[in-house]
This record gives structure tokens, C-alpha cells and sequence, in this order.
């Protein structure tokens, strides 16, 4: 690595993990986003973000950036702000994590948070709603406006050829679609490379890109709430499958891969390793499924790693933990594993 003079030239290149594989040589492999400074994938898009608008000429120095986020996309653009000397400001809402919050504001962040209207449900178009407005009232401001900004999945594309760097060739892209960028983004640039992944699309029960009843739910940055728009960068013309994945099995695998193997993901990559866990023994022999790990678990101490956060909300399913440790111990050998407490 190269001596670097800005936190963004740290941006990508992060590690390819392989968690499990099946004796027919099938291999669940993880993308570690946490790698990227602010611990999370979406540094990537937030640059491509700021510099897009900058082409442009629609941010120029000293201007001011607004965006709705749940907390990642929000750190990114607080880095990019500080270093390309921005205004930011941030809506938020009050399931946003309290560290990602804090981080923020310690990067010069202003925060701005819609009303808490006092239930569990998502506040993604009341943020979204209010960030637009806030823009409108400022002539300098510009909403980056992620989920229906272009260069949101084009920020991805250097994760497929990082990918490429790596392994021969992606059979499978497996991974949860909050915005949709990362996946889709992914996706769009393995194809151009002659990489036609098959791909596979993981949002929370109770979110609505996939179809299905909406209804609320705990894991933080991914899928559509009830209300909200779906973005413009969720491509179902790349998306072979849609699943769901409730809190409960979300929570439980990255719960159980921390203790298994002492690796932290965060809520939304534990939903996408039970979705790919489940049925790695349904793909094809020999196949390569890759995961983007979105940020790590050492952002949800207080909420997934808590056991009376978890236990106050009905999540906390020893059961299901127990399950997740099993298939972990059919799929990674001994040796890379925890093997104090032999799961069922
Ligand atoms: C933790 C987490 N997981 C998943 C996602 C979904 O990523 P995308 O918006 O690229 O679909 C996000 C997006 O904010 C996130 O913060």
C-alpha cells in the first residue's frame, strides 16, 4: 500500500473471507466491508456521491451537503465533507445506532432528527421527506439523495473488480438491498467483466421490495419500510431471487458467527449469511457465492450483542443460534472454529 495523504484513498481493497464451504467444494465467501474507513461499505458510494455532484456543479466549495441516513451512508459523507471541506448535515431517526450518531457528529456532522413517533417502525420517508425539504430552503445545499441517485451502485463497481482480483469468477451475489447500490451496483460491474453472477436479493420480513406484507423490523440500513419509496438504484431486471430473512435468524448468525469463529457482522450481513447457510448445499457443486458484508458488528453492542435489548424485543432465540452454530460446524473445519461448546 502505497504512502496515502486523504482517508478515502484507504477505501477498498478490502479482504475476501471464505466462512464455510460444503464438501463438493461450494464456498460461502465474505466480502468484509468493515475494512473501509468508517467501518462500513458505504464510504464507497458517498464518495462516488460527492465527486458526481462536483463533476457536475452542483457542490462547490463551501457548499452543503444534506442526505437521510441511517447511519452509514451518513459516516461516509461525513469524511468526505470534512476532507473536501463541506457542510454536512444528516437526518436521522431514533433507531439510527448511538455510536454511528456519535461518529458523526465527532467528524463535524450536524445531525437533525424527524420526530420520533413513538413505535418501532422506521422513519425512512419521514427522513427522506424532510431531508428534500431542507434542501429546497437552501440554495447552496444539495440532497445526494442515495436511493435514487445513479452513482449510488456505481460506487460498487470497484467491489466487483477487487472480486475479480481475487477469485476466478462470482457463480452467486448474495446480499441484502437496503438502497439496492451495493448489490446491483456489484452486479452491473461483474457482468460488464463477462461475470454474469446469478443474483440474489436478501431484505428483513416486514420490508417491501420483494413483495409481501410490510411491517416493522430491527435490522438497521437494509431493506424498504412500509411507506417509503423503493430507490431507483434496486435493478429487478439483474435480481434472479428475492428473499426474506426475519430479525430473529438475522440476529441469531451473527450472533453465533461472532462466537464461532470471533468474527463481528453486523444485523444485515448476518441476514444474508442465513439466507446463503441455509441452502448451500442447494447450489451447484463447486460454486463461489460471495456476500458483501455491509459493516461489522462492533456498531450493534448495544442493540444485536445485547441480551437484554434482545430479550425486550422477543429476539433473543437460543434455539436458532444453536442452529446456525450447527451448520457453521458442518461447513467450517475444526481448527477455524470455536469447539468449547458443541452445537446441537
Ligand atoms: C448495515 C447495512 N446493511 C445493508 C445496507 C444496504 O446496502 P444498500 O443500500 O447498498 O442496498 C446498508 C445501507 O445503508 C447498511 O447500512
Amino acid at each position: 500500500m502505497p504512502l496515502v495523504t486523504r482517508v478515502t484513498d484507504l477505501i477498498g481493497r478490502t479482504p475476501l473471507f471464505e466462512l464455510a464451504a460444503t464438501t463438493t467444494g461450494t464456498r460461502l465467501l465474505l466480502k468484509l466491508e468493515p475494512f473501509n474507513p468508517t467501518g462500513a461499505a458505504k464510504i464507497r458510494m458517498a464518495r462516488e456521491m460527492v465527486l458526481d455532484a462536483e463533476r457536475r456543479g452542483l457542490l462547490t466549495s463551501g457548499g452543503h451537503i444534506i442526505e437521510s441516513t441511517s447511519g452509514n451512508t451518513g459516516l461516509g459523507l461525513a469524511v468526505v465533507a470534512a476532507e473536501r471541506g463541506y457542510r454536512f448535515t444528516a437526518v436521522v431517526d431514533h433507531h439510527a445506532c448511538k455510536d454511528k450518531l456519535r461518529a458523526m457528529r465527532a467528524m463535524g456532522a450536524e445531525l437533525v432528527f424527524v420526530a420520533d413517533d413513538g413505535d418501532d417502525n422506521l422513519a425512512t420517508s419521514a427522513r427522506e421527506d424532510l431531508a428534500e425539504a431542507m434542501a429546497a430552503a437552501r440554495p447552496d445545499a444539495y440532497f445526494t439523495e442515495q436511493h435514487n441517485n445513479d452513482t449510488n451502485a456505481v460506487g460498487y463497481y470497484a467491489v466487483a473488480e477487487e472480486l475479480l482480483e481475487d477469485v476466478e469468477r462470482v457463480d452467486i451475489l448474495l446480499s441484502s438491498v437496503g438502497t439496492g447500490g451495493s448489490l446491483f451496483g456489484t452486479a452491473t460491474r461483474l457482468r460488464q467483466l463477462g461475470c454474469p453472477a446469478y443474483v440474489i436479493g436478501v431484505e428483513p420480513v416486514g420490508s417491501i421490495a420483494f413483495g409481501g406484507e410490510g411491517g416493522p423490523y430491527w435490522q438497521s440500513g437494509t431493506g424498504t419500510p412500509p411507506g417509503a419509496t423503493i430507490g431507483t438504484a434496486v435493478d429487478y431486471s439483474l435480481l434472479d431471487e428475492g428473499v426474506k430473512v426475519s430479525d430473529v435468524a438475522a440476529f441469531a448468525t451473527a450472533r453465533a458467527v461472532a462466537k464461532e469463529l470471533g468474527l463481528m457482522i453486523g444485523g444485515s450481513a448476518g441476514g444474508s449469511v442465513h439466507a446463503a447457510l441455509s441452502r448451500l448445499e442447494e447450489f451447484p457443486a463447486g460454486s463461489t457465492i460471495v456476500t458483501i458484508v455491509c459493516d461489522g458488528g462492533e456498531k450493534y453492542l448495544d442493540t444485536v450483542f445485547d441480551d437484554d435489548w434482545m430479550r425486550e424485543r422477543d429476539l433473543l432465540d437460543p434455539a436458532a443460534e444453536d442452529d446456525v452454530r450447527a451448520m457453521l460446524h458442518r461447513y467450517v473445519p475444526a481448527g477455524r472454529r470455536s469447539e468449547l461448546a458443541e452445537a446441537r
